[in-house]
């Protein structure tokens, strides 16, 4: 049997679970290839499917859904009948249209979801001032991916009639989706900016910026393709770049997953299937 795992990870929680998944794939003594999406020319390149019995998809969840490149990369991807699997990662917070909407591009694409998964992380608004997920995944997601891993081989392996999952229809339209990420990306965090006088000019900002936004001589992102990923911030050598704090906001959100039945919840990795 032969599983691709692709994924997109701008600050590394999803590779953390595509590596499990991998490292328990190896064990159960599956052929596995792992493809990294996050850079701006390996989304270029063709995803070649044929040679495998089945691909696992792993993205960040963006504004409740996957972020929009990679939703456009997947637009583009011909499933050919193969089943599939995806999993996220999330900060804890919003989360089930992810599951729903990607379920529509692999449906139109012709894939076969047998199953998906979330798994709580560090939120990327930790490097704004919030602490939310902090330490996570932790060894308990990491158990719930190899589990998530083993039931879903399975279920690629299965010969029964493929059965596909139905998940509740999101409150939130795609329309609504994109205003929020739109509001989200420049409103509440602002762009990545140069602070400070210690910059090597090494270029790394720029050479690893998922959209081409970073522009290394000017110390700025541009407003238009900036996705407010922070792969820039999280791996500046000189952590010369930076965005505003919005730690004001942490006490609110905090509240929701302290007190709330539904915050409590979305502390918790799950699998569908
Ligand atoms: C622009 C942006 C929007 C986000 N929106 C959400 C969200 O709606 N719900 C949530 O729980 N986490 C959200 N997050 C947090 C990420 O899903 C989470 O930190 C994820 O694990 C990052 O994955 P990575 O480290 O592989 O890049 C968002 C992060 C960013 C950068």
């Amino acid at each position: 049997m032969k599983i691709l795992i692709a994924f997109f990870s701008a600050t590394g929680n999803t590779k953390k679970i595509a590596t499990v998944i991998k490292n328990k794939l190896k064990e159960l003594g599956v052929n596995v290839t792992s493809v990294d999406i996050t850079s701006y020319s390996s989304r270029q390149k063709e995803l070649k499917i044929d040679e495998y019995d089945g691909i696992f998809f792993g993205f960040p969840i963006y504004s409740m859904r996957a972020p929009r490149i990679c939703r456009e990369w997947l637009h583009n991807i011909n499933g050919k009948g193969k089943k599939c699997s995806v999993f996220f990662t999330y900060g804890g917070f919003g989360k089930d249209p992810a599951h729903y909407y990607t379920k529509q591009i692999l449906d139109e694409n012709n894939f076969k979801l047998v199953s998906s998964a979330e798994f709580v992380s560090a939120h990327t608004f930790n490097y704004s001032g919030w602490l939310a997920a902090q330490n996570r995944p932790n060894q308990s997601d990491y158990k719930i991916a190899e589990e998530y891993t083993v039931k879903t081989i399975n279920k690629f392996i299965t010969k029964e009639a493929y059965i596909p999952i139905e998940y509740d229809k999101p409150i939130f339209s795609s329309e609504q989706l994109d205003q929020a990420e739109k509001y989200r990306f420049h409103v509440i965090t602002k762009l990545p900016t140069r602070d400070g006088v210690n910059c090597s000019m090494c270029g790394l900002c720029e050479n690893i910026c998922p959209t081409k936004a970073m522009d290394a001589e000017k110390g700025l992102a541009d407003l238009d393709s900036c996705i407010s990923c922070f792969r820039c911030i999280a791996n500046c050598p000189d952590q010369v770049l930076h965005t505003n704090n919005i730690s004001n906001t942490w006490e609110k959100k905090l509240e929701f997953h302290k007190t709330t039945k539904e915050g409590i919840d979305r502390m918790v990795s799950k699998i569908y299937i």
